[in-house]
Order: structure tokens, then sequence, then C-alpha cells
């Protein structure tokens, strides 16, 4: 309990053992109940997990899961959709029943009553029993970004000039960026998640993480909030 940090060699052996905690706790459960990220840090463990799947070592077939964030507005086919991101790196490619699939809806009519309706099914599945996260290069967690404050639970988010520069080079021009997005809030996080695992990726992330090892919690560091939830496990590949 509390927080444990465990240092991998390189990106291959965090992934392998971030699929192997995830298969590991979905096998301790029915009906398993899976937080699950988008970006470059957890296409190592989705291929992990899909390699555990084809080989019958992992079945997704009674799990439900919820995603972190999505853009929006953005239409589920638009090439940058984080729905389209986990079809394409994970969902498409393991035996989950799409009915059980869980993504805040970029395409909804009204943004705000989609947030509610999201934290409202994470309830209704009776939380999440594994959350998985990565953290930004200025600790953001989702599109919590750092700031004066943080809202708690999922909300629209308002992407900032820097993240909309950041996030550019995938889409065809700065103006192809949604301007908002829809996140689960640090507050949804921490209250619904009964275990959480925090991947930290790269140097880019050695700034936040040190940041975040101090152990202060601060909104200028959103993943410092993670210090207020007693069971989160943190595997990186950059030693601090
Ligand atoms: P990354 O992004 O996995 O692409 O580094 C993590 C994040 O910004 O949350």
């Amino acid at each position: 309990m509390g927080i444990v940090i465990n240092y991998c060699e390189n990106y291959e052996e965090m992934s392998w053992q971030a699929a192997e905690i995830v298969a590991g706790e979905i096998k301790s459960k029915e009906n398993f109940v899976l937080g699950l990220p988008t970006g470059s840090t957890p296409l190592g463990m989705y291929e992990n997990l899909i390699e555990m799947n084809k080989s019958g070592k992992t079945d997704f077939s009674k799990i439900t899961t919820f995603n972190l964030d999505e853009y929006y507005p953005i239409k589920r086919d638009n090439s940058q959709s984080y729905y389209k991101f986990m079809f394409d790196n994970f969902f498409g490619k393991i035996n989950i029943n799409p009915e059980n699939i869980n993504i805040p809806d970029g395409e909804a009519t009204d943004a705000k009553i989609e947030c509610g309706t999201y934290d409202q099914k994470i309830n209704h599945a009776g939380g999440i029993d594994l959350m998985v996260i990565g953290i930004g290069p200025n600790g953001h967690i989702g599109f919590n970004e750092p700031g004066n404050f943080l809202l708690p639970n999922t909300h629209v988010a308002v992407l900032t000039e820097e993240t909309k520069e950041a996030n550019k080079r995938f889409f065809d021009s700065v103006n192809e960026v949604p301007d908002r997005a829809l996140t689960m809030g640090m507050g949804s996080i921490i209250a619904k998640s009964k275990k959480i695992l925090m991947l930290v990726s790269g140097k880019s992330k050695a700034n936040a993480f040190r940041q975040f090892l101090e152990g202060k919690i601060t909104s200028g560091n959103p993943a410092t909030f993670l210090y207020l939830h007693n069971n989160i496990i943190v595997l990186s590949d950059i030693e601090i």
C-alpha cells in the first residue's frame, strides 16, 4: 500500500512489467474494470497484452474499460481521435466485447452532459479496479494541465496554446487541433480507482517525475495529487 516505485532497465522491461500487472489483476476478479490511457508510453504494454491474448494467457471478454480522455469535438473516425487510437492499437486486436468499451464521446452534442454521464457510468460499473495512466512532461495526467487549480470530476478542458502547439504535429495544422478535450479529473481518477498504475517513460518526463518524487502535492504538477491515493504503482524507465 502507499506508493511503490519500480525502476525498469528500459522501455521494453517497463512495458512487459506493466502488461504482467494488468494481466494478473484482470485474472484476479470477474468482470474487471480497467482504466486506460492513450499516448506513446502505453503502446508497448498494449503490444504485450495483445500477445498474451493471442496466446490464450489473458482473456478480455469479460472486462469493462474506461478511457481517460478524448479530444472535443472530434469524430470517432478522425485519424487523431483517441477512439481510433484505442481501436487501432488495442481494442481491435483483442477479444473485448465492444459494448464494454467506454471512451468520452468526442461526438456528443453536449460536452458537459457527456462528462456527467461518464462519471455516472464509472459509478455504475462499481468504480475502476485498475487505472493505468501516463504522465506528461509538465506533470499533466490526461488533460489535467498544471495551473492555479484543478477540476475534480470528468470535465471539459480547454487546451492551452502550448498543448495545441505540442499536439499539432499529429494534425495537418494547428488550426485542426480541437480546442477542447473531455478528461477524467484528478478527483475522478483518485476517488474512483482502487489501484493506479502510472507509467513514466522517456527523459522528457524527468523534471515532472523528479518533482513528483518530492512528494509535495501541488496543482503545478497534477501527478502529485496521486499522493492522496494509497495504492499506486509507478513503473519508470528513467532513473532519477
Ligand atoms: P506520452 O504522453 O505517453 O505520449 O509521452 C503521456 C502524456 O502526455 O500523458
